[in-house]
């Protein structure tokens, strides 16, 4: 089982941004112990600040992977190239949040996403990561 973890604009800075939102711990710490909890799956992981970088990456993994996790971060809520290459893959994605953006600024609650996704999972801090590779069957 391949499943591809895909962080948007600033998450790379969890753990450091707006902690009250987002939480102490960074991703590095998480993604750890996503891998000690599924041995047996093969992770890969990706960040990027930049639109078109996260699109090369699903457009790479996205005929061969058995799921994506995707956390576009603010993309989510503009990016309509985002959700055409969602769209033009094979491999199901999850959209994930970990805040739940529909507690937040009415701009968070569109999603060009939601609607190319499999589902989506918002609102439980880092653990939405988890819930979305068990809803792969891993
Ligand atoms: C986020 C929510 C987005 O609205 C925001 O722009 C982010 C993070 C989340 O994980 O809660 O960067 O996707």
């Amino acid at each position: 089982m391949k499943i591809l973890i895909v962080n948007g604009p600033n998450l790379n800075l969890l753990g450091k941004r707006e902690p009250e939102v987002y939480g102490n711990s960074s991703f590095d710490e998480y993604f750890s112990t996503i891998k000690e909890k599924y041995p047996h799956v093969e992770f890969q992981y990706f960040q990027s600040n930049i639109e078109g970088e996260l699109i090369d990456k699903i457009q790479e993994c996205g005929f061969s992977y058995d799921g994506i996790v995707l956390n576009a971060g603010a993309y989510t809520h503009t990016s309509i190239a985002i959700a055409d290459a969602i769209r033009a893959i094979t491999t199901p994605v999850i959209e994930v949040h970990i805040s739940n953006v529909f507690q937040r600024e009415e701009f968070r609650h569109h999603s060009f996403l939601s609607e190319v996704c499999r589902g989506v999972i918002c609102g439980f801090g880092l653990d939405s990561y988890r819930l979305a590779i068990e809803s792969f069957g891993v």
